[in-house]
């Protein structure tokens, strides 16, 4: 195992009733001005606005609403929210929602601490914020753990680019599975299989051999696999949306990827595809993953073949290299049985989309068993068409 430095300074609330329990003793801790921050309305819909706003008020609390954030956020909402929180002092971000929410307030908390753009400074200078409003997150649809990590995926509309920003992790979490028995099913399937898509880009990262972390990580996906199955039988599962929203943190708080080397290269690939398209995130995934594993399992036949085996339950075949396969064209009936996408058609990408300047926008990062190259990507992606 390489060497690591691992902590995570996330307080986790999981489970269902924990807003009304443990949010107002928490405000406590913080100044009078919140910034209360969430999507397009779902929460309005579903009660945990009434909710998180009784709480607010009950402890007189000034509250700024930021509202209207939406999927994929873009790097313009981000500076509008910091605009505002800088006007207004915000004392503590609330963010309400899923993985565009956090992640916008991640960028909003350390935007409106400094003058410097932050764009210009992560991008150009390589260096990163360190003041940030604290921030607080309330979890309301699961799959990327935005909730456990520093990570924010903002999407820069004036260069095209759906990248990676580091803002503010999150001081506490609240995990309430039962937040997302209103969101669709599409939704809850994508997000689950966003989760699935971390662990296996963890997986397959370096080094390959025996170790905690990989253990850890096939416990994971075998988890995910199973329980999305469950909630497609049984939508209303309350153990298995827990077991979902749970893995959803595992698979990027960090815990899998101690000691490896990960290169995402299939986010990547899909965030430029965001970038140039704006679709849904774990859809996104769905297509590329068979495409990209097609390409790349013969670089790495020994790891895939254990994939197969104990992931996927396959037993061994001849050899490694169709054990290998065999775990690959797994993946893509899963990915066909729960009724994710399996082409770019299907997820309403056109075929005179732009596929060269998607690829060639890539990030190329190797961490993986191959290192792609951006014709590489171009194939990989007309592949997906
Ligand atoms: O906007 P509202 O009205 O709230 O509706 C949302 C949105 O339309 C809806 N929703 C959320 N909770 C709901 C609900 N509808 C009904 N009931 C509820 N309880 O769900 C829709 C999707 O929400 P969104 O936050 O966009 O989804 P997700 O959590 O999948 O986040 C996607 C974003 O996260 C990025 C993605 O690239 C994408 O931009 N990622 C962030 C990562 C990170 N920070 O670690 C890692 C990931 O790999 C990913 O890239
Ligand atoms: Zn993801």
């Amino acid at each position: 195992m390489n060497n690591f430095i691992f902590e995570n300074k996330t307080k986790v609330y999981f489970g269902k009733g924990g807003v009304k329990e443990y949010l107002g003793c928490l405000l406590d801790h913080y100044g009078d001005t919140v910034m209360l921050a969430y999507g397009g309305g779902s929460i309005k819909r579903n009660g945990v606005y009434d909710e998180v706003m009784g709480i607010l008020n009950a402890k007189g609390k000034r509250v700024v609403e930021f509202s209207g954030i939406m999927s994929n956020p873009t790097y313009a909402k981000a500076q509008e929210g910091a605009k505002l929180a800088r006007e207004n002092h915000v004392d503590l971000i609330l963010a309400v929602g899923g993985g565009s929410v956090s992640d916008c307030c991640k960028v909003i908390s350390a935007q409106a601490k400094m003058d410097e753009d932050i764009w210009e400074l992560e991008n150009t200078k390589h260096t990163f914020p360190t003041e940030f409003i604290p921030l607080g997150t309330i979890v309301t649809v699961f799959g990327t753990g935005s909730e456990m990590n520093n990570g924010a995926v903002i999407t820069h509309e004036g260069k095209k680019i759906k990248g990676a920003l580091w803002g503010a992790q999150a001081d506490f979490a609240f995990l309430d599975p039962s937040y997302t028995l209103s969101v669709p099913m599409k939704q809850v399937i994508s997000g689950a299989f966003d989760t699935l898509s971390h662990a296996m880009e963890t997986y397959f990262g370096k080094p390959d051999e025996n170790n905690l972390s990989d253990d850890i990580n096939e416990a994971v996906m075998r988890s995910v696999i199973r329980n999305i199955r469950v909630l497609l039988t049984d939508p209303e599962n309350y153990d298995a949306r827990s077991e979902l929203a749970w893995a959803s943190a595992m698979a990027e708080n960090g815990v899998l990827k101690i000691g490896k080397v990960t290169d995402f290269q299939c986010h990547m690939i899909e965030h430029q595809l965001g970038a140039y398209t704006n679709c849904n995130h774990g859809a996104g995934l769905a297509v590329i993953h068979p495409v990209l594993y097609r390409h790349i399992c013969k670089s790495g036949t020994a790891r895939f073949a254990r994939w197969a085996q104990n992931v996927w339950g396959i037993a061994s075949k001849g050899s490694d290299d169709e054990t290998a396969s065999a775990g690959v064209e797994a993946l893509a009936a899963f990915i066909k049985e729960i009724g994710l996408p399996t082409t770019f058609a299907e997820l309403g990408i056109p075929a005179d989309t732009d596929f060269r300047a998607i690829a060639d926008s890539t990030n190329i990062t190797a961490g993986c068993c191959k290192k792609l190259t951006h014709d590489e990507i171009y194939d990989i992606l007309c592949e997906c068409k």
